[in-house]
Protein backbone atom coordinates (compact mmCIF):
# COMPACT_ATOMS: atom_id res chain seq x y z
CA UNK A 1 0.00 0.00 0.00
CA UNK A 2 1.14 3.30 -0.77
CA UNK A 3 1.31 5.68 1.81
CA UNK A 4 1.38 9.53 0.58
CA UNK A 5 2.33 11.35 3.78
CA UNK A 6 5.53 13.65 2.43
CA UNK A 7 8.22 15.29 4.55
CA UNK A 8 10.26 12.52 5.08
CA UNK A 9 8.91 11.47 7.84
CA UNK A 10 6.54 8.88 6.78
CA UNK A 11 7.99 5.32 6.01
CA UNK A 12 7.30 6.22 2.00
CA UNK A 13 7.27 10.39 2.76
CA UNK A 14 10.04 10.86 -0.09
CA UNK A 15 9.24 7.92 -1.85
CA UNK A 16 11.19 7.97 -5.33
CA UNK A 17 9.27 8.34 -8.21
CA UNK A 18 6.19 9.59 -6.44
CA UNK A 19 5.21 11.05 -9.71
CA UNK A 20 5.05 7.97 -11.25
CA UNK A 21 2.16 6.77 -10.76
CA UNK A 22 0.16 9.59 -9.03
CA UNK A 23 -3.21 10.50 -9.49
CA UNK A 24 -2.68 14.59 -9.66
CA UNK A 25 -6.49 16.82 -9.48
CA UNK A 26 -6.44 19.90 -11.80
CA UNK A 27 -7.64 23.03 -9.47
CA UNK A 28 -9.00 26.08 -12.22
CA UNK A 29 -8.73 28.20 -9.24
CA UNK A 30 -11.46 31.02 -10.57
CA UNK A 31 -14.44 27.77 -9.85
CA UNK A 32 -13.00 25.16 -7.28
CA UNK A 33 -14.12 27.28 -4.26
CA UNK A 34 -14.38 30.99 -3.16
CA UNK A 35 -13.66 32.45 0.63
CA UNK A 36 -14.90 35.61 0.60
CA UNK A 37 -18.08 35.64 -1.79
CA UNK A 38 -16.66 37.50 -4.71
CA UNK A 39 -17.97 35.28 -7.22
CA UNK A 40 -14.62 34.06 -7.71
CA UNK A 41 -12.79 30.91 -6.17
CA UNK A 42 -9.25 31.74 -3.92
CA UNK A 43 -6.72 29.86 -2.41
CA UNK A 44 -8.47 30.19 1.16
CA UNK A 45 -11.21 28.27 -0.37
CA UNK A 46 -8.96 25.75 -1.66
CA UNK A 47 -7.26 25.30 1.30
CA UNK A 48 -10.60 24.68 2.94
CA UNK A 49 -11.26 21.80 0.47
CA UNK A 50 -8.12 19.87 1.20
CA UNK A 51 -9.94 17.25 3.35
CA UNK A 52 -12.13 16.68 0.92
CA UNK A 53 -9.22 16.08 -1.79
CA UNK A 54 -7.71 13.95 0.74
CA UNK A 55 -10.62 11.83 1.30
CA UNK A 56 -10.71 11.41 -2.80
CA UNK A 57 -7.68 9.63 -2.13
CA UNK A 58 -5.87 12.18 -4.84
CA UNK A 59 -1.63 12.26 -4.60
CA UNK A 60 -1.30 15.98 -6.14
CA UNK A 61 -3.19 19.09 -6.79
CA UNK A 62 -2.25 21.24 -10.08
CA UNK A 63 -3.45 24.59 -9.68
CA UNK A 64 -3.87 26.67 -12.77
CA UNK A 65 -2.06 30.14 -12.67
CA UNK A 66 -2.72 32.51 -9.81
CA UNK A 67 -0.61 35.23 -10.30
CA UNK A 68 -1.12 38.95 -10.82
CA UNK A 69 -3.11 39.06 -13.97
CA UNK A 70 -5.74 41.05 -15.99
CA UNK A 71 -7.49 37.60 -16.82
CA UNK A 72 -7.27 37.91 -20.63
CA UNK A 73 -7.14 34.59 -20.70
CA UNK A 74 -8.45 33.00 -17.38
CA UNK A 75 -4.69 34.20 -15.66
CA UNK A 76 -2.80 32.50 -18.13
CA UNK A 77 -1.23 36.28 -18.69
CA UNK A 78 0.88 36.52 -15.96
CA UNK A 79 1.81 40.31 -14.63
CA UNK A 80 4.24 38.69 -12.25
CA UNK A 81 5.43 35.14 -11.50
CA UNK A 82 6.23 36.02 -8.08
CA UNK A 83 3.10 37.20 -6.47
CA UNK A 84 -0.44 36.26 -6.45
CA UNK A 85 -3.37 37.93 -7.85
CA UNK A 86 -5.41 39.98 -5.12
CA UNK A 87 -8.39 38.16 -5.93
CA UNK A 88 -6.46 34.61 -4.97
CA UNK A 89 -4.99 35.64 -2.24
CA UNK A 90 -1.41 36.62 -1.19
CA UNK A 91 1.84 34.80 -1.23
CA UNK A 92 1.23 34.33 2.75
CA UNK A 93 -1.62 32.28 1.83
CA UNK A 94 -0.04 30.04 -1.35
CA UNK A 95 2.79 28.98 1.46
CA UNK A 96 0.05 28.23 4.06
CA UNK A 97 -2.06 26.34 1.24
CA UNK A 98 1.55 24.60 0.49
CA UNK A 99 2.01 23.85 3.76
CA UNK A 100 -1.61 22.22 4.52
CA UNK A 101 -1.41 20.43 2.01
CA UNK A 102 1.81 18.56 2.75
CA UNK A 103 0.19 17.88 5.97
CA UNK A 104 -3.30 16.34 4.38
CA UNK A 105 -0.58 14.11 2.63
CA UNK A 106 -1.23 16.05 -0.96
CA UNK A 107 1.27 17.62 -2.94
CA UNK A 108 0.91 20.67 -4.53
CA UNK A 109 1.74 21.70 -8.51
CA UNK A 110 1.37 25.25 -9.73
CA UNK A 111 1.50 26.09 -13.43
CA UNK A 112 4.63 27.77 -14.95
CA UNK A 113 3.71 30.05 -18.56
CA UNK A 114 7.14 30.59 -19.93
CA UNK A 115 5.79 31.25 -23.16
CA UNK A 116 4.37 34.38 -22.98
CA UNK A 117 3.79 37.07 -20.53
CA UNK A 118 0.81 39.37 -19.82
CA UNK A 119 1.02 43.00 -21.71
CA UNK A 120 0.51 44.49 -18.27
CA UNK A 121 3.97 42.81 -17.42
CA UNK A 122 6.67 45.05 -16.79
CA UNK A 123 8.83 43.85 -19.25
CA UNK A 124 6.69 44.49 -21.24
CA UNK A 125 5.76 47.92 -20.40
CA UNK A 126 9.06 48.76 -20.94
CA UNK A 127 9.78 47.12 -24.18
CA UNK A 128 6.71 49.55 -25.45
CA UNK A 129 8.59 52.70 -23.44
CA UNK A 130 12.16 51.82 -25.37
CA UNK A 131 13.06 52.04 -29.39
CA UNK A 132 12.92 49.01 -32.00
CA UNK A 133 16.14 47.48 -31.05
CA UNK A 134 16.70 48.11 -27.49
CA UNK A 135 17.59 45.07 -24.90
CA UNK A 136 14.20 45.84 -23.22
CA UNK A 137 12.54 45.35 -26.55
CA UNK A 138 14.94 41.80 -27.26
CA UNK A 139 12.99 40.28 -24.22
CA UNK A 140 10.27 39.87 -26.61
CA UNK A 141 9.39 39.01 -30.37
CA UNK A 142 8.77 42.09 -32.55
CA UNK A 143 9.84 41.76 -36.21
CA UNK A 144 9.80 44.46 -38.60
CA UNK A 145 6.10 44.59 -41.04
CA UNK A 146 5.74 43.54 -44.40
CA UNK A 147 5.15 46.24 -47.30
CA UNK A 148 5.82 49.95 -47.53
CA UNK A 149 5.55 50.92 -44.09
CA UNK A 150 5.26 47.76 -42.69
CA UNK A 151 1.72 47.79 -42.73
CA UNK A 152 1.24 43.96 -42.90
CA UNK A 153 2.01 41.51 -40.52
CA UNK A 154 5.86 39.85 -40.52
CA UNK A 155 4.38 36.06 -41.78
CA UNK A 156 1.00 34.79 -41.67
CA UNK A 157 0.69 33.24 -38.08
CA UNK A 158 -2.29 32.61 -36.68
CA UNK A 159 -3.21 32.87 -33.04
CA UNK A 160 -4.63 30.02 -31.64
CA UNK A 161 -7.72 32.03 -30.83
CA UNK A 162 -8.33 33.44 -34.34
CA UNK A 163 -7.30 36.08 -36.38
CA UNK A 164 -3.02 36.92 -36.25
CA UNK A 165 -0.79 36.02 -34.56
CA UNK A 166 1.08 39.39 -35.01
CA UNK A 167 -0.48 42.84 -33.31
CA UNK A 168 0.84 45.90 -34.76
CA UNK A 169 2.48 49.02 -32.49
CA UNK A 170 0.60 52.41 -33.18
CA UNK A 171 3.01 54.60 -35.63
CA UNK A 172 5.25 52.02 -36.34
CA UNK A 173 6.76 49.51 -38.90
CA UNK A 174 7.06 47.20 -35.34
CA UNK A 175 4.78 44.23 -34.85
CA UNK A 176 4.99 41.70 -31.82
CA UNK A 177 3.94 38.34 -31.56
CA UNK A 178 1.36 36.91 -29.71
CA UNK A 179 0.81 33.28 -30.58
CA UNK A 180 -2.55 33.43 -28.43
CA UNK A 181 -4.10 36.37 -27.04
CA UNK A 182 -2.68 39.85 -27.95
CA UNK A 183 -2.60 40.47 -24.39
CA UNK A 184 -0.01 37.73 -23.97
CA UNK A 185 3.05 38.19 -26.03
CA UNK A 186 5.48 35.67 -26.69
CA UNK A 187 8.34 36.02 -25.26
CA UNK A 188 12.25 35.58 -26.89
CA UNK A 189 13.61 32.64 -25.96
CA UNK A 190 16.67 33.03 -27.93
CA UNK A 191 17.61 35.59 -25.12
CA UNK A 192 19.73 34.39 -22.09
CA UNK A 193 18.09 36.80 -20.04
CA UNK A 194 14.69 35.06 -20.55
CA UNK A 195 16.73 32.12 -19.58
CA UNK A 196 18.02 33.56 -16.47
CA UNK A 197 14.74 35.03 -15.46
CA UNK A 198 12.84 31.67 -15.56
CA UNK A 199 15.75 30.07 -13.55
CA UNK A 200 15.12 32.29 -10.76
CA UNK A 201 11.29 32.63 -10.88
CA UNK A 202 11.60 28.56 -10.59
CA UNK A 203 13.43 28.96 -7.62
CA UNK A 204 10.93 31.61 -6.30
CA UNK A 205 8.38 28.73 -6.07
CA UNK A 206 10.45 25.44 -5.10
CA UNK A 207 12.14 27.52 -2.37
CA UNK A 208 8.80 28.03 -1.18
CA UNK A 209 8.01 24.16 -1.09
CA UNK A 210 5.93 23.45 -4.64
CA UNK A 211 6.74 19.81 -5.27
CA UNK A 212 6.20 20.76 -9.03
CA UNK A 213 5.31 22.37 -11.83
CA UNK A 214 3.01 22.11 -14.93
CA UNK A 215 4.55 24.18 -17.83
CA UNK A 216 2.28 25.64 -19.66
CA UNK A 217 2.47 25.26 -23.91
CA UNK A 218 5.70 23.53 -23.51
CA UNK A 219 6.04 22.84 -27.18
CA UNK A 220 6.07 26.71 -28.31
CA UNK A 221 8.93 28.52 -26.37
CA UNK A 222 11.23 27.82 -29.45
CA UNK A 223 10.37 29.94 -33.24
CA UNK A 224 12.41 29.51 -36.42
CA UNK A 225 14.47 32.99 -36.49
CA UNK A 226 13.46 32.87 -40.53
CA UNK A 227 9.93 33.33 -39.58
CA UNK A 228 8.60 31.45 -42.45
CA UNK A 229 5.09 31.56 -43.58
CA UNK A 230 2.87 28.45 -42.35
CA UNK A 231 1.00 28.74 -45.19
CA UNK A 232 -1.95 26.98 -43.91
CA UNK A 233 -4.20 27.40 -40.89
CA UNK A 234 -3.32 25.02 -38.31
CA UNK A 235 -5.13 24.39 -35.13
CA UNK A 236 -3.12 23.76 -32.01
CA UNK A 237 -5.77 21.32 -30.84
CA UNK A 238 -6.15 18.95 -34.00
CA UNK A 239 -1.94 18.92 -34.54
CA UNK A 240 -1.39 16.32 -37.41
CA UNK A 241 0.87 18.12 -39.41
CA UNK A 242 3.15 20.02 -36.82
CA UNK A 243 6.40 18.67 -37.57
CA UNK A 244 9.14 20.63 -38.35
CA UNK A 245 6.67 23.77 -37.92
CA UNK A 246 8.13 27.46 -36.90
CA UNK A 247 6.94 27.78 -33.57
CA UNK A 248 5.28 23.93 -32.65
CA UNK A 249 7.49 21.04 -30.58
CA UNK A 250 10.95 22.35 -32.03
CA UNK A 251 13.70 20.99 -31.28
CA UNK A 252 14.99 24.11 -29.33
CA UNK A 253 12.78 23.42 -26.48
CA UNK A 254 14.82 20.52 -24.64
CA UNK A 255 17.52 22.31 -24.02
CA UNK A 256 15.74 24.51 -22.13
CA UNK A 257 13.83 21.81 -20.16
CA UNK A 258 17.18 19.94 -19.87
CA UNK A 259 18.52 22.89 -17.84
CA UNK A 260 15.42 23.01 -15.56
CA UNK A 261 16.05 19.67 -14.81
CA UNK A 262 19.14 20.38 -13.44
CA UNK A 263 18.06 22.92 -11.25
CA UNK A 264 14.93 21.24 -9.84
CA UNK A 265 16.90 18.14 -9.23
CA UNK A 266 18.97 20.23 -6.78
CA UNK A 267 16.35 19.98 -4.74
CA UNK A 268 15.27 17.47 -2.14
CA UNK A 269 11.84 15.63 -2.90
CA UNK A 270 11.76 14.70 -6.38
CA UNK A 271 10.49 18.01 -7.90
CA UNK A 272 8.47 17.62 -10.90
CA UNK A 273 7.75 19.49 -14.08
CA UNK A 274 4.92 18.25 -16.20
CA UNK A 275 4.75 19.08 -19.84
CA UNK A 276 1.46 20.46 -21.47
CA UNK A 277 2.35 19.83 -24.84
CA UNK A 278 -0.21 19.02 -28.29
CA UNK A 279 1.95 17.36 -30.16
CA UNK A 280 1.05 14.97 -33.30
CA UNK A 281 2.33 11.72 -31.72
CA UNK A 282 2.92 9.95 -28.83
CA UNK A 283 6.43 9.76 -30.12
CA UNK A 284 7.27 12.93 -30.16
CA UNK A 285 5.28 14.06 -26.67
CA UNK A 286 7.95 10.77 -25.34
CA UNK A 287 10.90 13.26 -26.06
CA UNK A 288 9.70 15.56 -23.85
CA UNK A 289 10.22 13.28 -20.90
CA UNK A 290 13.18 11.33 -21.49
CA UNK A 291 15.99 10.82 -19.17
CA UNK A 292 17.43 14.25 -18.17
CA UNK A 293 14.73 16.29 -19.76
CA UNK A 294 10.55 16.56 -17.87
CA UNK A 295 9.35 13.97 -15.61
CA UNK A 296 5.93 13.71 -17.02
CA UNK A 297 3.68 15.34 -20.03
CA UNK A 298 0.15 15.15 -20.43
CA UNK A 299 -1.12 12.49 -22.52
CA UNK A 300 -4.28 13.73 -24.45
CA UNK A 301 -4.82 11.13 -26.65
CA UNK A 302 -7.85 9.88 -24.97
CA UNK A 303 -9.09 13.26 -24.43
CA UNK A 304 -9.12 13.64 -27.99
CA UNK A 305 -10.65 10.58 -28.98
CA UNK A 306 -14.57 9.23 -29.46
CA UNK A 307 -15.93 6.41 -27.68
CA UNK A 308 -14.23 4.01 -30.05
CA UNK A 309 -12.65 0.70 -29.08
CA UNK A 310 -10.01 0.52 -31.93
CA UNK A 311 -8.87 3.76 -31.42
CA UNK A 312 -8.62 3.22 -27.58
CA UNK A 313 -6.62 0.75 -27.83
CA UNK A 314 -4.55 1.54 -30.66
CA UNK A 315 -4.04 5.04 -28.25
CA UNK A 316 -3.13 2.92 -25.35
CA UNK A 317 -0.71 0.72 -27.08
CA UNK A 318 1.13 3.49 -28.92
CA UNK A 319 1.72 5.32 -25.50
CA UNK A 320 3.01 2.66 -23.80
CA UNK A 321 5.24 2.00 -26.35
CA UNK A 322 6.54 5.56 -26.80
CA UNK A 323 6.69 6.15 -23.26
CA UNK A 324 8.67 2.92 -22.79
CA UNK A 325 11.43 3.92 -25.16
CA UNK A 326 12.44 6.81 -22.73
CA UNK A 327 12.06 4.92 -19.79
CA UNK A 328 8.99 7.63 -18.64
CA UNK A 329 5.97 6.26 -17.23
CA UNK A 330 2.87 7.07 -19.60
CA UNK A 331 -0.15 9.43 -18.42
CA UNK A 332 -3.91 9.78 -19.22
CA UNK A 333 -6.07 12.59 -18.91
CA UNK A 334 -9.86 12.46 -20.16
CA UNK A 335 -10.72 16.72 -19.60
CA UNK A 336 -9.24 19.56 -18.50
CA UNK A 337 -10.02 23.60 -18.47
CA UNK A 338 -9.36 24.08 -22.26
CA UNK A 339 -11.84 21.32 -23.76
CA UNK A 340 -15.57 20.33 -23.36
CA UNK A 341 -15.86 18.08 -20.41
CA UNK A 342 -16.21 13.85 -21.94
CA UNK A 343 -19.31 13.30 -19.59
CA UNK A 344 -21.03 15.53 -22.46
CA UNK A 345 -18.50 15.03 -25.52
CA UNK A 346 -19.08 10.93 -24.45
CA UNK A 347 -23.14 12.03 -25.18
CA UNK A 348 -22.62 12.58 -28.69
CA UNK A 349 -22.03 10.06 -31.51
CA UNK A 350 -18.98 12.19 -32.53
CA UNK A 351 -17.24 13.37 -29.42
CA UNK A 352 -13.25 14.23 -30.92
CA UNK A 353 -14.03 17.69 -31.63
CA UNK A 354 -12.87 20.06 -28.60
CA UNK A 355 -11.09 23.22 -27.07
CA UNK A 356 -11.47 27.01 -28.35
CA UNK A 357 -12.51 25.97 -31.58
CA UNK A 358 -15.18 23.22 -30.06
CA UNK A 359 -18.21 23.06 -32.44
CA UNK A 360 -21.09 21.66 -30.06
CA UNK A 361 -23.09 19.84 -32.39
CA UNK A 362 -26.50 17.85 -31.78
CA UNK A 363 -28.23 17.07 -29.43
CA UNK A 364 -26.32 15.16 -26.32
CA UNK A 365 -27.10 12.72 -24.07
CA UNK A 366 -26.52 13.10 -20.46
CA UNK A 367 -27.17 9.60 -18.96
CA UNK A 368 -25.82 8.19 -21.68
CA UNK A 369 -22.66 10.32 -21.09
CA UNK A 370 -22.80 10.01 -17.57
CA UNK A 371 -22.98 5.96 -18.14
CA UNK A 372 -19.67 6.42 -20.33
CA UNK A 373 -17.56 8.62 -17.95
CA UNK A 374 -18.47 6.35 -15.29
CA UNK A 375 -16.72 3.75 -17.51
CA UNK A 376 -13.94 5.72 -18.82
CA UNK A 377 -13.23 6.81 -15.17
CA UNK A 378 -12.14 2.98 -14.19
CA UNK A 379 -10.53 2.44 -17.56
CA UNK A 380 -8.11 5.21 -16.98
CA UNK A 381 -7.51 4.12 -13.49
CA UNK A 382 -6.65 1.08 -14.41
CA UNK A 383 -4.08 1.41 -17.08
CA UNK A 384 -0.45 1.94 -16.18
CA UNK A 385 1.20 5.47 -14.78
CA UNK A 386 -0.20 8.71 -13.68
CA UNK A 387 -3.78 9.80 -14.67
CA UNK A 388 -5.08 13.33 -14.66
CA UNK A 389 -8.37 14.56 -13.06
CA UNK A 390 -9.96 17.13 -13.79
CA UNK A 391 -11.78 19.16 -10.82
CA UNK A 392 -16.18 18.26 -11.25
CA UNK A 393 -15.20 15.34 -13.32
CA UNK A 394 -15.58 13.11 -10.00
CA UNK A 395 -18.91 14.68 -9.78
CA UNK A 396 -20.05 13.83 -12.90
CA UNK A 397 -20.14 17.65 -14.41
CA UNK A 398 -21.08 18.30 -18.22
CA UNK A 399 -20.56 20.93 -20.62
CA UNK A 400 -22.66 24.08 -19.55
CA UNK A 401 -23.62 24.78 -23.09
CA UNK A 402 -26.29 27.24 -22.71
CA UNK A 403 -24.12 30.04 -20.96
CA UNK A 404 -25.38 33.82 -22.37
CA UNK A 405 -22.64 34.95 -24.86
CA UNK A 406 -22.58 38.31 -22.38
CA UNK A 407 -20.75 36.14 -19.70
CA UNK A 408 -18.32 34.92 -22.25
CA UNK A 409 -14.63 35.13 -21.25
CA UNK A 410 -12.81 33.00 -23.24
CA UNK A 411 -10.77 35.36 -25.59
CA UNK A 412 -11.63 32.31 -28.45
CA UNK A 413 -15.16 33.54 -28.32
CA UNK A 414 -14.45 37.01 -29.25
CA UNK A 415 -11.15 36.54 -31.70
CA UNK A 416 -13.51 34.21 -33.51
CA UNK A 417 -16.58 36.70 -33.42
CA UNK A 418 -18.53 33.92 -31.79
CA UNK A 419 -17.98 31.55 -34.25
CA UNK A 420 -16.36 29.18 -31.83
CA UNK A 421 -17.81 29.53 -27.67
CA UNK A 422 -15.07 28.58 -26.45
CA UNK A 423 -13.82 26.50 -23.08
CA UNK A 424 -15.67 28.70 -20.73
CA UNK A 425 -18.48 25.89 -20.23
CA UNK A 426 -16.09 23.29 -18.40
CA UNK A 427 -15.10 26.13 -16.75
CA UNK A 428 -18.34 26.48 -14.56
CA UNK A 429 -17.98 26.63 -10.23
CA UNK A 430 -17.92 23.46 -8.08
CA UNK A 431 -21.19 22.48 -6.70
CA UNK A 432 -20.20 21.52 -3.31
CA UNK A 433 -23.87 21.49 -1.07
CA UNK A 434 -27.41 23.25 -1.05
CA UNK A 435 -30.40 23.46 -3.57
CA UNK A 436 -29.23 26.34 -4.77
CA UNK A 437 -26.64 28.88 -6.70
CA UNK A 438 -24.07 28.92 -5.71
CA UNK A 439 -23.60 25.63 -4.30
CA UNK A 440 -21.45 26.05 -1.46
CA UNK A 441 -18.80 27.52 -3.88
CA UNK A 442 -18.94 30.38 -1.88
CA UNK A 443 -20.94 32.02 1.00
CA UNK A 444 -24.34 32.86 0.50
CA UNK A 445 -25.27 34.96 -1.66
CA UNK A 446 -22.45 34.80 -4.24
CA UNK A 447 -22.71 34.94 -7.54
CA UNK A 448 -20.49 32.84 -9.40
CA UNK A 449 -18.62 34.47 -12.12
CA UNK A 450 -20.15 31.76 -14.78
CA UNK A 451 -23.80 30.67 -13.74
CA UNK A 452 -24.39 27.35 -12.42
CA UNK A 453 -27.42 25.02 -13.63
CA UNK A 454 -29.99 24.48 -11.29
CA UNK A 455 -29.98 20.59 -12.49
CA UNK A 456 -26.32 21.01 -10.29
CA UNK A 457 -28.05 20.64 -6.77
CA UNK A 458 -28.39 16.80 -7.27
CA UNK A 459 -24.72 17.08 -8.11
CA UNK A 460 -23.29 18.64 -5.31
CA UNK A 461 -20.50 17.04 -2.91
CA UNK A 462 -23.15 16.66 -0.26
CA UNK A 463 -25.78 15.26 -2.60
CA UNK A 464 -23.47 12.35 -3.27
CA UNK A 465 -21.35 11.74 -0.47
CA UNK A 466 -22.58 8.47 0.73
CA UNK A 467 -24.41 8.01 -1.88
CA UNK A 468 -23.53 4.28 -3.27
CA UNK A 469 -24.61 4.28 -7.11
CA UNK A 470 -23.20 8.48 -7.23
CA UNK A 471 -19.85 8.94 -9.64
CA UNK A 472 -18.29 10.78 -6.53
CA UNK A 473 -18.55 7.87 -4.57
CA UNK A 474 -17.17 5.89 -8.12
CA UNK A 475 -14.35 8.00 -7.92
CA UNK A 476 -13.57 7.22 -4.22
CA UNK A 477 -13.49 3.38 -4.53
CA UNK A 478 -11.28 3.46 -7.66
CA UNK A 479 -9.06 5.39 -5.95
CA UNK A 480 -8.90 3.42 -2.65
CA UNK A 481 -8.49 0.00 -4.84
CA UNK A 482 -5.87 1.78 -6.97
CA UNK A 483 -3.81 2.82 -4.14
CA UNK A 484 -4.35 -0.57 -1.89
CA UNK A 485 -3.53 -2.96 -4.91
CA UNK A 486 0.28 -3.16 -6.14
CA UNK A 487 -1.10 -4.37 -9.25
CA UNK A 488 -2.12 -0.80 -10.13
CA UNK A 489 0.29 1.92 -11.28
CA UNK A 490 3.02 1.97 -13.17
CA UNK A 491 3.64 -1.42 -15.29
CA UNK A 492 2.86 -2.87 -18.10
CA UNK A 493 -0.60 -4.62 -19.59
CA UNK A 494 -1.99 -7.88 -21.46
CA UNK A 495 -4.69 -7.48 -23.61
CA UNK A 496 -7.13 -10.71 -23.63
CA UNK A 497 -8.89 -11.72 -26.34
CA UNK A 498 -12.74 -10.44 -26.78
CA UNK A 499 -15.03 -9.48 -29.11
CA UNK A 500 -14.81 -6.16 -31.06
CA UNK A 501 -15.74 -3.51 -28.82
CA UNK A 502 -14.35 -4.99 -25.35
CA UNK A 503 -11.27 -3.21 -24.30
CA UNK A 504 -9.87 -6.68 -21.87
CA UNK A 505 -7.12 -6.64 -20.33
CA UNK A 506 -4.76 -7.88 -16.99
CA UNK A 507 -2.43 -5.51 -14.89
CA UNK A 508 -0.90 -8.68 -13.32
CA UNK A 509 -2.67 -12.31 -13.81
CA UNK A 510 -5.23 -11.60 -10.67
CA UNK A 511 -6.39 -7.80 -11.75
CA UNK A 512 -7.99 -7.25 -15.22
CA UNK A 513 -10.05 -4.69 -16.54
CA UNK A 514 -12.74 -5.01 -19.27
CA UNK A 515 -14.68 -1.76 -20.91
CA UNK A 516 -17.52 -2.57 -23.10
CA UNK A 517 -17.53 -0.23 -25.66
CA UNK A 518 -19.63 -2.15 -28.22
CA UNK A 519 -23.32 -1.95 -28.68
CA UNK A 520 -23.99 -5.43 -27.56
CA UNK A 521 -23.25 -7.30 -24.11
CA UNK A 522 -20.10 -10.02 -23.83
CA UNK A 523 -19.41 -12.41 -21.46
CA UNK A 524 -16.70 -11.74 -18.58
CA UNK A 525 -13.87 -14.05 -18.30
CA UNK A 526 -13.57 -16.11 -15.30
CA UNK A 527 -12.76 -14.42 -11.95
CA UNK A 528 -13.28 -14.90 -8.47
CA UNK A 529 -14.69 -11.41 -7.62
CA UNK A 530 -15.96 -8.42 -9.09
CA UNK A 531 -13.46 -5.43 -7.48
CA UNK A 532 -15.62 -2.84 -9.11
CA UNK A 533 -18.28 -1.63 -11.52
CA UNK A 534 -19.16 1.38 -13.34
CA UNK A 535 -22.66 0.45 -13.06
CA UNK A 536 -24.48 -2.80 -11.56
CA UNK A 537 -25.88 -5.74 -14.04
CA UNK A 538 -26.78 -8.72 -13.39
CA UNK A 539 -25.13 -12.24 -14.44
CA UNK A 540 -21.89 -12.71 -16.24
CA UNK A 541 -22.53 -10.50 -19.51
CA UNK A 542 -21.02 -7.13 -19.45
CA UNK A 543 -23.56 -4.68 -20.86
CA UNK A 544 -22.75 -1.91 -22.73
CA UNK A 545 -20.96 1.04 -21.85
CA UNK A 546 -19.91 -0.12 -18.26
CA UNK A 547 -16.64 -0.71 -17.06
CA UNK A 548 -15.59 -3.78 -14.66
CA UNK A 549 -12.54 -4.73 -12.44
CA UNK A 550 -12.13 -7.94 -11.79
CA UNK A 551 -9.88 -10.44 -9.62
CA UNK A 552 -9.15 -13.72 -10.33
CA UNK A 553 -6.83 -16.70 -8.53
CA UNK A 554 -3.76 -16.84 -10.16
C1 LIG B 1 -2.58 26.41 -22.29
C2 LIG B 1 -3.63 26.57 -21.22
C3 LIG B 1 -4.75 27.38 -21.79
C4 LIG B 1 -4.20 28.73 -22.19
C5 LIG B 1 -3.02 28.59 -23.15
C6 LIG B 1 -2.26 29.87 -23.27
O1 LIG B 1 -3.05 25.67 -23.37
O2 LIG B 1 -4.05 25.33 -20.76
O3 LIG B 1 -5.80 27.53 -20.88
O4 LIG B 1 -5.21 29.47 -22.82
O5 LIG B 1 -2.11 27.64 -22.69
O6 LIG B 1 -1.52 30.13 -22.11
Amino acid sequence: MRDARIGGDGPDGDRQGWWRDAVIYEIYIRSFADSDGNGVGDITGIRSRLGYLRDLGVDAIWVTPWYPSPMADGGYDVADYRDIDPQFGTIADAEALIGDAHRHGLRVLIDLVPNHTSHRHRWFQEALASPPGSPQRARYVFRTGLGPGGERPPNDWTSVFGGPAWTRLPGEDQWYLHLFAPEQPDLNWENPRVHREFASILRFWLDRGVDGLRVDVANALVKDQDFPDVAEELDVLEPTKLIDHPHWDREGVHEIYRSWRRLADEYPGERIFVAEAWVPTPYRLARYVRPGELHSAFNFDLLRCSWDAERMRTIIDDNLEAMDEVGAPPTWVLSNHDVARHLTRYGRPHTAVFGPRTELVGPVDLELGLRRARAAALLMLALPGGAYVYQGEELGLWEVEDLPDELLQDPAFRRSDGTARGRDGCRVPIPWSGDSQPFGFGPSGTRPWLPQPPEWKDLTVEAQLGDPASILELYHSALRIRRELPAFGEGGLKWLDGPPGALLFERDPTVLCAVNISAEPFRLPEHAEVLLASAQFPGNQLPPNIAVWLRRTA
